[in-house]
């Protein structure tokens, strides 16, 4: 509800005299925000007060529920659901598919999954496009239609509607053109709150640090991580975050069509060790925290086994079934053992590049895959640009593997007649040999919990 005695100039004011806005002050700015009482100059104003002050926690709590509430929530959730609803958000990584197998196997450890993800964000790949990848996938679906996906298959992955969350749609349009999207409070309120909006009993924050991170700095990632957990928690909402390290690409496949044929394998229980194990700790914590698990070890074995016995890639099925995918085709696409390049969209071109030393692998530069990738059509440079699912790169060696000169190290999917020379050379530079092997292999990617 406005308030009519509180003037917004005034507010911005006390913002920029580094003043802690209230509960109500708030309340009524971010009210003003969507009902159009707030000009476009004056939220800019706020905006850059709370960037050059900074947030306090007594703030950026109120703030994300107010953002949460400026338009629709998901639910309410039928009472039997409760204690089951959870979700994941990842602040974005390279490789990173994890969302496409964690929901289907959340699904079939009984849980309830409104996961509303996001499309590619700078160099990283998004989740709707890798879906969209699959022929006849729709990722809109109204609130009914999720409610009515959940219930019959348990989860589903859509983008945000018009109407969750419009206080963000408007801050964050206007934070990206005054330079005030790098703040940990923005950033997290802007994440919280549409996370918070699926009503949910409990989220995963699975937080990245290294260089294929949008977050490339570990403190600046900690500080992110801790400042969500507070602002979930706050709202009610169990929250934990993992801290994990996106030095080298998560699995072997970059790319859309490319990153649902690993998870598909993975969703088998064939996948990747690396990608398997993030699934399973985050799945695990997000079952410990909801309950739904007596421990993170017993969570985990709950999701394994739905990778072995195939229901998780029978709920992956249902769900891009009850997402528009033709049912017969699903099943071909997802029975263990299919060709799903019969499915999928295939580039016409496979080249691999040859290692120029022999030694280990050091490290793979995540970050230059990405951009590598995304030059070859998997991503978009303009938010108009029309992706290629079929294009993206396949790694053919993990960190520690010995590597000769001449070996391939890597092969790019590609649909023009030879793979540019810029993205070669990249692709030379991004790739990290030794003459001994690397003091130390990571054997999980997880290198801190924050509840
Ligand atoms: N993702 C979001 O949703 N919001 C931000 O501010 C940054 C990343």
């Amino acid at each position: 509800m406005a308030n009519a005695s509180l003037r917004i100039p005034d507010l911005i004011i006390k913002k920029r005299n580094g003043g802690v806005l209230t509960p109500e002050e708030i309340n009524h700015f971010v009210t003003e925000v969507v009902n159009g009482g707030v000009q476009e100059c004056q939220l800019g104003a706020m905006l850059m007060a709370m960037y050059l002050n900074g947030l306090a926690d007594e703030e950026t709590v109120p703030l994300t529920r107010a953002m949460m509430k400026s338009g629709d929530v998901l639910g309410p959730w039928p009472q039997e659901w409760s204690g089951k609803v959870v979700d994941k958000h990842s602040t974005g990584g390279v490789g990173d598919k994890i969302s496409l197998i964690l929901a289907p196997a959340l699904a079939a450890c009984g849980m309830k999954v409104p996961m509303v993800s996001g499309r590619g964000l700078g160099h990283t790949g998004g989740t709707l496009d890798k879906l969209e990848s699959i022929e006849g996938v729709s990722v809109s679906a109204s609130k009914d239609k999720m409610q009515q996906i959940l219930t019959e298959v348990g989860c589903c992955i859509v983008g945000q509607t018009e109407k969750l969350v419009p206080a963000d749609k408007k801050m964050y349009a206007i934070r990206d053109v005054t330079g005030t999207v790098e703040n940990i409070g923005l950033i997290a309120g802007s994440i919280i709150s549409k996370k918070a909006a699926e009503q949910l009993n409990a989220l995963v924050l699975d937080v990245k640090f290294g260089t294929g991170a949008v977050m490339v700095d570990e403190r600046k990632a900690r500080e992110l991580a801790n400042k969500m957990v507070t602002i979930g928690n706050g709202l009610g909402v169990k929250t934990v975050a993992l801290m994990t390290d996106m030095n080298n690409p998560i699995g072997k496949m970059i790319g859309n069509a490319l990153e649902i044929a690993e998870s598909l394998n993975c969703l088998h229980g064939n996948g990747p060790t690396d990608l398997e194990d993030l699934v399973l700790q985050l799945g695990g914590q997000l079952l410990f925290v909801s309950g739904n698990a007596t421990s993170t070890e017993e969570g985990q074995r709950k999701l394994k086994e739905t990778l072995t016995n195939g229901q998780a890639a029978k709920k992956f099925e249902q769900m891009i079934i009850a997402q528009g995918a033709d049912s017969e085709k699903a099943k071909a696409l997802c029975v263990k053992g299919s060709d799903v390049w019969k499915i999928l969209p295939r580039a016409n071109f496979i080249t691999p590049v040859k290692s120029k030393q022999s030694g280990f692998v050091n490290a793979i530069n995540s970050r230059t895959c990405a951009e590598c990738s995304l030059k070859l059509g998997a991503g978009r440079q303009a938010s108009s640009d029309q992706i290629n699912f079929a294009v993206g790169l396949e790694m053919c060696v993990d960190i520690g593997t010995s590597i000769k000169e001449g070996d391939d190290w890597i092969r790019v999917h590609h649909d023009c007649d030879v793979i540019p020379d810029d993205i070669k050379e990249r692709l030379n530079n991004a790739i990290d040999v030794t003459p001994s092997p690397p003091k130390t292999i990571l054997t999980t990617r997880v290198k801190d919990i924050i509840s």
